[in-house]
Parts: structure tokens; C-alpha cells; sequence
């Protein structure tokens, strides 16, 4: 496992993708390591957030692989795309909180995997982008359809029709990424953010990440449905128990995280 490194520590996993001589461009050996340590982690209770960013200070993933896209016919190309989408949702549909610590170019199937965390904080010499219309190809590992969830239609229109990459002010100002910090300030802050997450009740959380990733794919009624079920869900748990006590005695709560 060398192209993906992983570091856990107090319930949070760090992934680096590794491979800073292409920029941390997503091969096929990438994505299958990607996939074993998310499957792994998937199973691990203990860890409640994870953290993907690139090694080094230029590229967090500077998009799938273009050389391994060169020969490809119709058919494997579409199997190409499936293996993304199966990694990536993968990663969405992760229980325990997803962020990506985007440290440098964050480019087509590097910013769609960006796009399948729940957040994304950024270094001020980020770049963004989904330049495939420029090689003649369109999005394929979900650009097309959560960009769009995240900023809106236009600017997912915008950033696709055109190619252009924006700098990490224009992500931030259209909503793509969450934080902004210095370079050498990414992990430690990104670590912050985690570690206010992780204050809370994980249970709820990652309940209320399975409400909202539920209702942003259906319709209002049937999305209000499921929150109603998810709320009472949490009125099962221990944690609720906690917390709601540990308000009315005005004191800090102990979660079971
Ligand atoms: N796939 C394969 N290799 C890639 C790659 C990708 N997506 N992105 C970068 N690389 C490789 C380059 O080919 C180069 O390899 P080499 O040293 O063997 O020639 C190495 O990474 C460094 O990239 P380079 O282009 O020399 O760096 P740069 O600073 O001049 O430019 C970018 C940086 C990101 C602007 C440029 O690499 C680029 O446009 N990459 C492709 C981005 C893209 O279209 N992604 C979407 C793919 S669907």
C-alpha cells in the first residue's frame, strides 16, 4: 500500500494519496488501494472521521489518470467510470464523517473526489477544476451530478463548459469549499474542524449526514419522511439521553464516541 498512506489517531484516519511525481493523478492502482482502506475503514468503529488530502504542497489529485484513459474503447471506458462511481460512493455513504483537505490542484476526478466528502477545506494556493471538455471527454466519476448539488446549476455549468480552473477565493465564494487556510496551517486547522465535529455526539451526526445525503436524492415530502425517522431514532440512544441531561444540569456532555 504505497500510493494511499493511512495514519489513524484518536478516532480520526488520515489518507494521503501519494503519488506526488504525477500530481497525485487517480490510476487504477490508486483507486484499488483507495478502495481497500475505505472498505477497511468502513468497518472500523473506532474511527469517526476521516481526512483525505495529496502529498506534498501542489496537487491534492490533479485528475483520473490520462494516460490509462489514452486507448480506452466505449466499453472499458464505461466500466472506467463505474469503478470511480463505486469508490466514490462508497466514500459518501461512509457513516463516519468524510473531509477532504484540498492542498493543491484539485482537478477533474481529483475534485470529484473532493465532491464525495462532506466537506472540503482548502490552502489559499488551491486550484479547481473540471477541464475534461478540454480532452474531449465530459465528468466521469460524478462531476456532472454533485458539483452541481453543492454550488448549483450555474456555476457546476460554468466551471464545466468552460474548463477554466478557480482559485481557492472563487470556491470558497461560490460554496465549493468550506474553509480557507494557509498552506502550512491545511492539516493542523483541518484537524481543528474535525476535532469540533467530534465534540458532538457522533451517532447524531453521522444520523443527520444519512438524513441529508437521503433527502438531497428525493423529493421534500418523502426526505421530511425519513428525518422524522431518523429523529426518532435518536431518541434511542444513549447519547441523546446524555446530551439532553447534561444541558438541563449545565454541564458538558460525555458522548459514547
Ligand atoms: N494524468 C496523468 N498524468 C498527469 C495528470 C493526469 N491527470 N496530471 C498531471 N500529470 C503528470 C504530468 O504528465 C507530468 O508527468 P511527467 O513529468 O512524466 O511529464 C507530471 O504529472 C507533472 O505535471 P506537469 O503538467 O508537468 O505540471 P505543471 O505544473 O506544468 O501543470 C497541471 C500542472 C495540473 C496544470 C497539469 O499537469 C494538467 O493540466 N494536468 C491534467 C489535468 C486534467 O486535465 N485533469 C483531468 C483529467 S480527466
Amino acid at each position: 500500500m504505497s500510493f494511499v498512506l493511512l495514519q489513524t489517531a484518536n478516532g480520526i484516519a488520515e489518507i494521503v494519496i501519494n503519488k506526488p511525481e504525477t500530481l497525485n493523478a487517480l490510476n487504477s492502482l490508486i483507486l484499488n488501494e483507495l478502495e481497500k482502506v475505505i472498505n477497511n475503514i468502513s468497518k472500523d468503529d473506532d474511527i469517526k472521521l476521516v481526512i483525505i488530502t495529496g502529498q506534498g504542497s501542489k496537487s491534492f489529485a490533479a485528475g483520473a489518470d490520462i494516460n490509462e484513459m489514452k486507448d480506452l474503447n466505449p466499453q472499458q471506458a464505461r466500466e472506467f467510470s463505474r469503478f470511480g462511481h463505486t469508490v466514490f460512493k462508497t466514500i459518501e455513504n461512509l457513516q463516519q464523517i468524510t473531509i477532504a483537505a484540498i492542498n493543491g490542484y484539485a482537478l477533474g476526478g481529483g475534485l470529484e473526489l473532493a465532491l464525495a466528502c462532506d466537506l472540503r477545506t482548502a490552502s489559499k494556493t488551491a486550484k479547481f477544476g473540471l477541464p475534461e471538455v478540454s480532452l474531449g471527454i465530459t465528468p466521469g466519476y460524478g462531476g456532472t451530478q454533485r458539483l452541481q448539488r453543492i454550488v448549483g446549476m450555474s456555476h457546476a455549468k460554468e466551471m464545466i463548459f468552460t474548463g477554466e480552473m478557480i482559485d481557492a477565493n472563487e470556491a470558497y465564494r461560490i460554496g465549493l469549499v468550506n474553509k480557507v487556510y494557509e498552506q502550512d496551517e491545511l492539516l493542523p486547522c483541518t484537524r481543528l474542524l474535525a476535532q469540533k465535529i467530534l465534540s458532538n455526539s457522533m451517532s447524531a451526526v453521522s444520523l443527520a449526514k444519512a438524513s441529508i445525503n437521503y433527502g438531497i436524492q428525493c423529493g421534500l415530502d418523502s426526505a421530511c419522511q425519513y428525518e422524522t425517522e431518523i429523529f426518532s431514532l435518536c431518541f434511542s440512544t444513549r447519547d441523546r439521553i446524555e446530551g439532553i441531561n447534561a444541558f438541563i444540569e449545565k454541564r458538558k456532555p460525555q458522548f459514547g464516541n
